[in-house]
């Protein structure tokens, strides 16, 4: 196993009604600012619940932060907070609306021009507005991570950035408010958070045996809940173990002593930054190409996969060839198109514009291995049309 350090300071609060306990939660005497995505919290009473619970708190609302939430929207909070003198920011919603308050709670006090972060991946290790959240969408494991990915709308660059600052002080997870979310939504959270565990399971046998037993279990708690909780999001055991397996699908845990790829979020992000395609929908068009383009390299951790995921037998290469049909097949039964070509007409040098885009961000070799070349990385875009 490799060495590894684990630290995760994030508070999480997990379960039914834990949205009263946000005012013992946030410190006290501060001013909050309170940021929200499009409105879906007040048509689902959350917004209700969280005033409610914060009675006595001075308040600065900040709505409209998109998905893929953008720079230029988010400088208009940190703004808002030198003007206002806030002390802290809680986030309610998705991952869009956790992210753009990490980047928000990161360029306050940043030294400098806060584009940067993004454009120069710089690492926010301190001096960061304090934040807690309480989430909406399980997917992205934003909630108890230290990452965010904001898209910068001026060049049409989605680019991922975090530090050691950038976990959420607490974050309040009440399975329940998953009943208002669109059937699309539910079916991103469980491919989005079913891919965060494949970039960091399926890579090269290693000694990580504890973590490879923890990521299949995620595997298969979302593939025996995820159909089942797109139909039924009012059933609380369906509800709470899909929120559970994305949140550890991303806090770090799995990926601690083991090798990681995250190729398939790179490429993936690029399409959500060309065509606007949600994002779990970019991974399930990436994922399965990646793994066939890859496959020498990632062979023996694919029919690994297969016999324990899916029960398959026979050889090595068969039954990793049929593991990634499997897969395909539970993107499907997710609702998800698996080809660009289902989601714009105009895909036929998407393959080249990425190339070009990681030449110019100097990423050559990008996976566990570093094999995946700007070359591999036209193979797999164009097996994807
Ligand atoms: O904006 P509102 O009106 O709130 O509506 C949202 C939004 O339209 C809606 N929604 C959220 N909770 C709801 C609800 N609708 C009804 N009832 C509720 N309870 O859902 C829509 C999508 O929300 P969004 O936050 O964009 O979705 P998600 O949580 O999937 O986040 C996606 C973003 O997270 C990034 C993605 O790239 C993307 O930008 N990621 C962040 C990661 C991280 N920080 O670790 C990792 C991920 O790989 C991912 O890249
Ligand atoms: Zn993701």
């Amino acid at each position: 196993m490799l060495n590894f350090e684990l630290y995760n300071p994030t508070n999480l609060i997990f379960g039914k009604g834990q949205i009263e306990k946000l005012s013992t939660l946030v410190p006290k005497d501060t001013k909050i600012l309170l940021a929200y995505g499009g409105g879906s919290i007040f048509k689902n009473g959350i917004h209700e619940q969280v005033i409610q619970n914060l009675k006595g708190f001075d308040i600065v609302e900040f709505g409209g932060i998109e998905p893929n939430p953008h720079f230029e929207t988010l400088m208009k909070a940190v703004e808002i907070i030198r003007v206002e003198k806030i002390d802290f920011i809680l986030a309610v919603g998705g991952g869009s609306v956790i992210d753009g308050v990490k980047f928000i709670s990161a360029a306050v006090n940043f030294d400098g021009n806060p584009i940067d972060i993004l454009q120069k991946r710089i690492l926010i290790k301190e001096n960061a507005v304090p934040f807690g959240t309480v989430l909406t969408l399980p997917a992205t494991g934003s909630e108890m991570n230290s990452g965010a990915v904001v898209t910068i709308q001026a060049t049409q660059e989605k680019l991922a950035f975090g530090g050691s600052a950038m976990f959420p002080k607490f974050s309040i997870c009440d399975p329940t408010v998953i009943a208002s979310l669109p059937k699309r939504q539910l079916q991103n959270g469980v491919v989005d958070a079913y891919t965060h565990v494949m970039e960091q399971y399926l890579t090269y046998p290693h000694e990580g045996y504890l973590q490879d037993r923890i990521a299949e279990g995620i595997l298969q708690t979302l593939i025996e809940v995820g159909p089942k909780v797109v139909e039924n999001p009012t059933d609380y055991a369906l509800a709470s173990n899909f929120m559970w397996s994305c949140t550890m699908a991303l806090n770090g845990l799995i990926q601690k002593g083991v090798p990681s790829d995250w190729a398939t979020h790179m490429i993936g992000h690029e399409l959500t930054a060309l065509y606007g395609i949600d994002h779990a929908r970019t991974l399930a068009i990436i994922g399965p190409n990646l793994y066939r383009v890859m496959f020498e390299t990632k062979k023996e951790k694919l029919a690994q996969y297969g016999r324990r995921i899916f029960n398959l037998t026979g050889s090595d290469d068969q039954v990793a060839q049929e593991a990634i049909n499997k897969t395909v097949a539970f993107f499907h039964t997710m609702g998800m198109d698996t080809k660009l070509s289902q989601y714009t007409n105009e895909y036929e040098k998407t393959a080249d514009f990425i190339v070009n885009r990681f030449n110019e961000r100097d990423w050559k070799g990008l996976g566990e291995k570093q094999l995946i070349t700007l070359e591999k990385v036209k193979s797999i875009v164009e097996m994807s049309y």
